[in-house]
């Protein structure tokens, strides 16, 4: 297919095969739900690597019940970004930062009492509600150059566009780039924080691959999108955040920031490892992963041992499905999103309970779908008296933490 950023020829690297929408809890097992193709490919002219078919904005925010989760590594996590933005001089006391795709508004209730307005824009009418009722300004729509030209008039010429973990959830990227020239200041910072590919591909990330997820960036790919709006990468930085990402600072070219150090050195660096062979190993260690994964689980089930999952997440759906794994497999997951429980996963029909519930009960192994909170979560059920569950994680390749008995 062509490659959404610069039109040339993109070559397929990876096929998950079909999965329904990552995000789309189910109310009952009888709901209808539908699969898509899970495609990856790259573009040798920009260094893109994408999604091949993209699912529609409607059908993947119908349902939408990703929620910021309530976490103590996420709340680290907002304290280093806040320093890293403040101390660089991307974000003053008197900034007003827009953030795109706010999503419950975690972020920028953080950011509030530091800057001097904060607005949030969503697309998820029910997680909309959330924020505002949290105290945070909230837009609900899509960020294009049309809500850009509305929120401009309400908020003036922005200093600070901040997207976190969103900008790859748009088919076409371009569109999210023009809102942001069109609603900054002169000499405002486009800040865009994303699973680092350079991570994904490295780490064997093959589950951050679903639907909402429709381009992993690279360095140089970003700079090729920036380059084609007249926008600069200026400055990054690289965090363990969700398996590995990068948060990219952009600014107009014609500003006068000349990009930092540190963007031709993680540029160098990424140039020598993001090979037509690392893409090539990725793909054979997501299949070599797959038949690892589903023996383990059929040797323990078969050993009469239990198995739930923990973290009904985006990436734990491509995992269960990619491997086939149903609630024949594994009974119950556990999460401690209200919204996702009592629901059940696409495709595989596994319900969701609380920590509270699998806590009375819990199994013999979790298999951890939620790998990016790992050090968190096991901390978590140790302290609250479960000295009995281990933890198989799946990534970078299958092992298991023990118990301490
Ligand atoms: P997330 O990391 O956002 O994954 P994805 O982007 O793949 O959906 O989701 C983490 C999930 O794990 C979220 O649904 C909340 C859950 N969770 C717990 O159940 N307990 C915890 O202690 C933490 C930190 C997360």
């Amino acid at each position: 297919m062509v490659c959404r950023i610069c039109n040339s020829e993109a070559r397929e690297i990876l096929d998950l095969g079909f999965s329904p929408p990552a995000n789309s809890l189910l109310k009952s097992r009888a709901d209808p739900q539908e699969s898509y193709p899970l495609v990856v490919e790259t573009c040798d002219a920009c260094g893109n690597m994408q999604l091949r078919d993209c699912l529609s904005a409607h059908d993947l925010y119908k349902n939408y019940l990703y929620a910021t989760p309530d976490s103590k590594l996420l709340s680290q996590h907002y304290e280093r970004l806040l320093e890293y933005l403040s101390s660089n001089g991307y974000l003053h006391t008197d900034s007003v930062v827009v953030e795109v795709g706010s999503n419950v508004g975690l972020f920028l209730k953080y950011l509030k009492p530091h800057v001097g307005r904060v607005l949030g824009v969503d697309p998820a009418a029910n997680i909309c509600e959330i924020a505002r009722a949290s105290g945070v300004d909230t837009i609900c729509d899509f960020f294009d150059p049309n809500s850009a030209k509305a929120i401009r008039k309400q908020v003036g010429a922005t200093d600070v566009i901040v997207a976190r973990h969103c900008f790859a959830h748009n088919c076409d990227p371009h569109v999210m780039v023009q809102a942001a020239v069109s609603l900054l200041g002169e000499s405002g910072f486009f800040v865009i924080e994303n699973a680092y590919a350079l991570n994904t591909i490295a780490n064997n990330e093959f589950d951050q691959i679903y639907h909402e997820h429709m381009f992993y960036f690279s360095i140089r790919s970003m700079e090729a999108l920036l380059r084609l709006h007249g926008m600069r990468l200026v400055d990054l930085f690289l965090s363990s955040i969700h398996g590995g990402s990068i948060v990219f600072v952009a600014q107009r070219a014609g500003s006068g920031k000349l990009p930092k150090a540190t963007v031709d050195h993680y540029r160098a660096i990424e140039e020598k490892e993001l090979t037509t062979d690392a893409y090539q190993r990725f793909a054979s260690n997501a299949f070599a992963i797959r038949e690892q994964l589903r023996r383990l689980i059929d040797l323990l089930r078969s050993d009469g041992k239990t198995v739930y999952t923990y973290g009904a997440t985006a990436k734990g759906n491509t995992l269960l499905n990619f491997l086939g794994l149903t609630s024949q497999d594994i009974p119950l997951c556990v999460d401690n999103t209200p919204t996702k429980q009592g629901r059940f996963l696409p495709r595989s029909l596994i319900e969701v309970i609380s920590e509270e519930q699998a806590a009375t009960d819990p199994p013999d192994y979790y298999l951890l779908t939620a790998w990016n909170y790992k050090d968190e979560i096991i901390e978590k059920v140790r302290q609250r008296g479960n000295q009995h569950s281990e933890f198989i994680i799946p990534i970078p390749f299958p092992h298991i933490v023990e118990a301490r008995h």
